[in-house]
């Protein structure tokens, strides 16, 4: 069969490594790709918003299946535009996908089917919020509803850094139309775990659990980036702890969705808070994430089209996911500057060196063909993965892999995966 993946960051890169797999697969397309997908899928240069063209692209080649991997289409309605046109994708519909897309919904939500988070409220207007703010307790945290790249979140130690939050996000619209609405929610403190799951909107099945590193610096400091890392599996993510979101979170998200007549099919993502009192809800993502699906998906022995088909299918409650009883690290490198300011189109260079190994992998995230040269062509540029057999093992395979490529402006954290000493 012929597959589309929909993206153009390391986490596609993942993706389509992972279709790559698959022996029913005979082609791969990606729109728009980048210079590492190019190496297994034929690059398509099409917007991931332009839905008609995506959909011609898909009716044109005859694909049998699209994976739409990043939040802003699906939120949009990508996947609702292909079916429209008689397609099959991969992927919430809009009015599923919702669950990401606005901050508010997910919070009414989980708080209407008792599904465990930090308390909140949300608010239409700057003035309401203000007055609400008089009595709140700090620290406190304000989150723009729509999607703002990941950035839309503020904490607040005092209450004048919390009015001025509430006026750049309703007033001054630093974060545009996401600020319409906002939501203002209790401060929670403990370990955070991402885990990804597949659903076909009645069955649920988590994937092993993944850490991710949010911040730019050593020592989470600095601002908030797209992801400078991830490990996998949590050490601290016990069975127990599993157990208890399946019963709690997990299964309950999936049925609240299809009681609203929502049905959601295809990634759920639970940012997690492990809290002294119980595990919480964080926040959910209607995707995999990046770079969590750079050390998820490498470790997982299923077919990945078998199991996305059975998400469109509705017949997941035959699939048993199988993960390598091993651990995966991958450690971002990044353009210096980012996510603030940061220079493009320097050639990289000792790409080949992981040709051919089976348990690293250099993802693209940023990059591109420049005269038959791979240059760099955005903040984050590649993430560098490393399996072995534990953590540790992993993570000192990441860091020396790290070594292997060069490119002018190299930055990386060099404490990615440190928690797992406290472990
Ligand atoms: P989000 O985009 O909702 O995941 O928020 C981004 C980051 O902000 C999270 O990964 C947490 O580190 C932090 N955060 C979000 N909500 C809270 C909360 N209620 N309490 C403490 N930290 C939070
Ligand atoms: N790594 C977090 C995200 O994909 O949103």
């Amino acid at each position: 069969m012929k597959v589309l993946v929909v993206g153009s960051g390391g986490r596609e890169h993942a993706i389509v490594t992972a279709v790559s797999k698959s022996s029913r697969v005979s082609k791969i397309y990606c729109a728009p790709g980048n210079a590492g997908i190019a190496g297994l899928a034929e690059c398509a240069d099409i917007g991931v918003m332009d839905f008609d063209k995506l959909t011609d692209f898909a009716l044109k080649e005859k694909i049998d299946l699209t994976i739409v991997a990043p939040d802003d289409p699906l939120v949009a309605g990508a996947v609702d535009a292909f079916e429209a046109k008689g397609l099959r994708a991969f992927g919430p519909r809009a009015n599923a996908a919702i669950l990401e897309g606005s901050k508010a919904f997910s919070k009414d939500l989980m708080k209407k089917y008792h599904i465990p988070t930090a308390g909140y409220e949300n608010f239409d207007s700057a003035d309401e919020a203000l007055k609400y703010l008089e009595t709140a307790k700090m620290p406190i945290v304000l989150k723009a509803d729509g999607l703002a790249l990941g950035k839309g979140v503020l904490i607040c130690n005092t209450l004048e850094e919390a009015k001025e939050g509430v006026k750049s996000i309703m007033l001054d619209k630093q974060f545009g139309s996401a600020g319409n609405r906002m939501v203002i929610e209790e401060f929670m403190t403990g370990r955070e775990v991402s885990v990804l799951s597949f659903t076909d909107g009645k069955t649920i099945r988590p994937m092993t659990s993944a850490q991710d590193h949010k911040r730019a610096m050593d020592g989470d400091k600095g601002l908030n980036t797209g992801g400078m890392g991830t490990f996998s599996p949590s050490p601290f993510y016990t069975k127990e702890i599993d157990e208890f979101c399946m019963k709690n979170i997990y299964q309950p998200t999936v049925d609240a969705m299809a009681a609203e007549g929502r049905e959601f099919k295809g990634v759920i993502f639970f940012g997690l808070m492990l809290t002294e009192s119980g595990p919480k809800v964080l926040e959910y993502n209607a995707r995999f994430g990046d770079p969590e699906a750079q050390v998820v998906l490498p470790r997982m022995n299923n077919d990945i089209i078998d199991v996305m088909e059975a998400c469109i299918d509705g017949t997941l409650d035959k699939i048993e996911l199988d993960f390598e009883d091993n651990a995966a690290v991958c450690v971002v490198l990044a353009s210096n500057g980012y996510p603030v300011k940061y220079e493009k189109g320097f050639k990289i260079s000792g790409l080949e060196k992981f040709d051919g190994k089976d348990s690293y992998f250099a993802f693209h995230a940023g990059t591109k063909l420049k005269d038959g040269d791979v240059v760099t062509n955005g903040g984050r540029v590649l993430g560098i993965t490393a399996m072995g057999p534990d953590l540790k093992q992993a993570r000192s395979n990441a860091y020396e892999a790290v070594k292997w490529v060069d490119f002018d402006n190299k930055y990386c954290r060099s404490d990615i995966g440190k928690a797992i000493d406290e472990a």
